[in-house]
């Protein structure tokens, strides 16, 4: 995995984050984290770790994986007119055994109680390349955030649903990555991580609790830098974004994955 030279968000980096310390602390660490501020950073080489702990070859598809966010499509349904967010999406059930199963493409909906810009409507977005969602890395990433969301609410069968994000910004219009504000998304845990940020400044990280009072901010920087919030306890947010160089096209590219109980199937 390439570092890029993007250190700039660090100077403004207005508190401390939550890391849960030396990348071999065991799941129970990190959920000790979770559990008491319902949020936690975790840098890419402790995510690094964890996804080679569940299977050595992620890393050798990182390339291919990274790659196919320059492949996704314009999203349409941005009803601030915006055309700064291409995306694709897919659909997969988890169960208790630990199994993890792609489900048939179908629209991602969200209420208007947990998106007032865009819920409400059904939205179709092609879905992530077949390569892409069965590939190793794509793998290690969905069955380790079940790992956290199993540990979250045991025995339970998860409804998860994953998003690949570009977000585009130029000098006359600012990239925005949640457009939709201070948020929930509606679901039980959210794994964000980011893949790449080209010729980007901003795009701050914020956690608050369920009262809207600011918990935690930091920027995702580095490929793997990844943010874990407990969807029932802490909502988020993230800056918009600017070129750092106008002259050149600048992006943010991030994974979201988010898991949700669902009755098991008969
Ligand atoms: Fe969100």
């Amino acid at each position: 995995m390439n570092t890029p030279a993007d250190q700039h968000d660090e100077s403004v980096m207005p508190e401390v984050p939550s890391r849960p310390g030396d990348a071999r602390k065991p799941l129970e660490k990190l959920m000790s984290h979770l559990h008491g501020e319902g949020f936690c950073f975790m840098p890419g080489a402790e995510l690094r770790a964890n996804l080679a702990a569940r299977d050595a070859a992620w890393d050798a598809d990182w390339q291919r994986f990274a790659a196919s966010w320059s492949d996704l499509d314009l999203d349409r349904y941005m009803a601030d007119g915006g055309r700064y967010r291409r995306r694709r999406y897919a659909t997969l059930s988890g169960a208790p055994s630990g199994a993890i199963t792609l489900e048939p493409h179908q629209p991602h909906y969200q209420s208007l109680d947990y998106n007032r810009l865009n819920g409400g409507v059904a939205r179709y977005f092609e879905p992530i390349l077949d390569e892409v969602v069965s590939g190793p890395t794509l793998q290690a990433v969905i069955g380790y955030g079940f790992d956290i969301f199993a540990n979250l609410h045991p025995a339970q069968h998860a409804h998860i649903e994953v998003h690949q994000f570009r977000i585009e910004a130029r000098l006359d219009a600012a990239g925005r990555p949640t457009p939709e504000g201070i948020h929930r998304d509606g679901v039980d845990f959210v794994l964000v991580m980011m893949v790449r940020r080209e010729n980007v400044e901003s795009g701050t990280t914020e956690t608050f609790d369920l009262q809207g009072n600011r918990l935690a901010a930091f920027t995702l920087t580095d490929p793997g830098d990844t943010a874990l919030v407990d969807d029932q306890r802490a909502m988020h947010g993230v800056t918009p974004i600017q070129p750092r160089d106008p002259s050149r096209p600048a992006w943010r590219d991030v994974l979201v994955v988010t898991y949700r109980r669902k009755p098991a199937v008969s």
